[in-house]
């Protein structure tokens, strides 16, 4: 089975991936690091570089090549996977994947990411907590068509790790 974590960025996709691989037993795999030693360069070079309809392109292709996998892994997406192209569709229309949304607020993710936006090419030009607190509010408008897609929403604004993982656990039983 394949159980895919989305969200927007800073939702904590990643770091519950791997605490819920390790707890399954499951491989852990975050696309963007995939996408990151495929291409021989970080997601901000690949941005730079390249361009985001490149990076769109590449993204699209990891996903398929990791998607129909028959290995046990939990895969943490990018915050955009799901909004380009028919990714959404692929993820939803396969029997071997489940999918979660980690869910959290528009305040609750602009705190988190104003310290870390440095490394991700969409909010690093973002001065101040109030544009980004505009920008995610805009973006997430936009995305959560496709988030919402998702197979279980979890609603994850101030719940510890541990409950986060149990609830995780919940649905998969
Ligand atoms: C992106 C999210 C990033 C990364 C890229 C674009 C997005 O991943 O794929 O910077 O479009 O939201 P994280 O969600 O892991 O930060």
């Amino acid at each position: 089975m394949i159980i895919v974590l989305i969200g927007y960025m800073g939702s904590g996709k990643s770091t519950i991936g791997k605490e819920l691989a390790t707890a399954l037993e499951y491989s852990f795999l975050d696309l963007d690091d995939y996408i990151s030693d495929k291409e021989k360069g970080s997601i901000s070079e690949i941005f730079k570089t390249k361009g985001e309809i490149y990076f769109r392109r590449k993204e699209t292709e990891y996903l398929n090549e990791v998607i129909n996998s028959s290995e046990n892994i939990v895969l943490a997406l990018g915050g955009g996977t799901p909004c380009y192209g028919k990714n959404m569709d692929l993820i939803i229309n396969n029997t071997n994947v489940t999918s979660f949304y980690l869910k959290l607020s528009i305040p609750l993710l602009s705190k988190r990411l104003f310290t870390e936006r440095e490394k991700r090419p969409l909010i690093s030009h973002l001065n101040s907590e109030t544009e980004l607190l505009e920008f995610i509010g805009k973006h997430l408008f936009e995305r959560n068509q496709y988030y919402s897609k998702s197979q279980f929403t979890l609603d994850t604004d101030h719940k510890a790790k541990q409950e986060i993982l149990e609830d995780l656990v919940t649905h998969l039983i």
